[in-house]
């Protein structure tokens, strides 16, 4: 099984990766770690990995920022080459506004993550950014979500980026996609390759489950998604089964040639094998 599920999809993707799902415990964090193999192997050598809220959680427990440390250790990423942060730890596995009130605190204005993140990138060459749950949780007490801090990150890659991007960089992925002729891959051994995935614009990737309610799931998410701005790069399977049946593979070929959605068509990057990293 390669160690490098993702193969070179960093290389697509900007300086600052938000990591969303349909929903939780769709593997996120396997994606975020995969993600960090691909930075590694795309020569970031400096990798930062920030969860904004770590629901559920006490003092020492180990979080996602930890597993996501383990899988990318096993997968060959020297433990010197990331840096692992997280902007608040609350105690109930909840959605962070109940679990911030039962645990009596204050949550992190959506400013603080953004100022986090951009702080992590002045001394790092790739920060990816794990969300709670999935696109529509909220994350701090005014109602923004992952989708804003998205878009804020956007804005503030656009700001820096204006008087330095060279002309015709920005090749819409849909058209490079369209010429390639595909969208994804339903070869499950191989990472999708930069040629097939097309060169995406957006540095947002939406994690989905293979299994069934996942084709509903992965649309309603991006049609808010991009309803609300947030430059997609595309969907990830976060956990790709070694044998997967009938429906798995049915699912998988739709996803990797989704209809437009809001105008939009979003490819399938890849997949992340399951028992990958060494889990069950
Ligand atoms: N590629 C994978 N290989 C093996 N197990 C996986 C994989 N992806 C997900 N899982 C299983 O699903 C569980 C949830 O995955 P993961 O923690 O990555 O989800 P998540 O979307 O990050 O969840 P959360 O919303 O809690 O952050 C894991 O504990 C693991 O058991
Ligand atoms: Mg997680």
């Amino acid at each position: 099984m390669t160690t490098n599920p993702l193969g070179d999809l960093v290389a697509s993707l900007g300086h600052a990766v938000v990591v969303t799902g349909t929903d939780t415990d769709v593997g996120k964090t396997y994606a975020t770690a995969a993600l960090v193999v691909s930075g590694w192997n795309a020569e970031r050598r400096r990798i930062a990995v920030y969860k904004p809220q770590q629901t559920g959680m006490r003092g020492g427990e180990p979080g996602d920022v930890d597993d996501v440390a383990r899988l990318a250790l096993a997968a060959g990423v020297p433990s010197s080459a990331l840096t692992t942060a997280e902007g608040q730890r609350l105690t109930e596995p909840m959605a962070p506004p109940p679990a911030a009130a039962i645990d009596g605190v204050e949550l992190l204005p959506l400013d603080a993550h953004v100022r986090e993140i951009l702080e992590l990138q002045e001394t790092h060459d790739l920060v990816i950014v794990e969300g709670s749950g999935g696109v529509l949780v909220e994350l701090d007490g005014d109602r923004h979500t992952i989708a804003d801090l998205a878009v804020a990150l956007q804005e503030a890659s656009a700001g820096s980026a204006a008087s330095t991007e060279p002309s015709g960089a920005a090749t819409p992925y849909h058209a490079a996609a369209e010429a390639s002729g595909r969208w994804g891959s339903p070869d499950t051994s191989e990472p999708v390759s930069a040629a097939e995935r097309g060169g995406g614009t957006g540095s947002t990737v939406l994690v989905a489950r293979p299994d069934l309610g996942t084709l509903n799931h992965t649309l309603l998410s991006l049609e808010a998604l991009l309803h609300r701005d947030v430059e997609v790069a595309g969907v990830v399977l976060g956990s790709w089964p070694a044998d997967p049946d009938r429906l798995a593979t049915s699912n998988r070929e739709y996803l990797a040639d989704l209809p437009p959605v809001a105008g939009r068509r979003v490819p399938l990057l890849g997949a992340v094998p399951r028992g990958w990293g060494g889990a069950a």
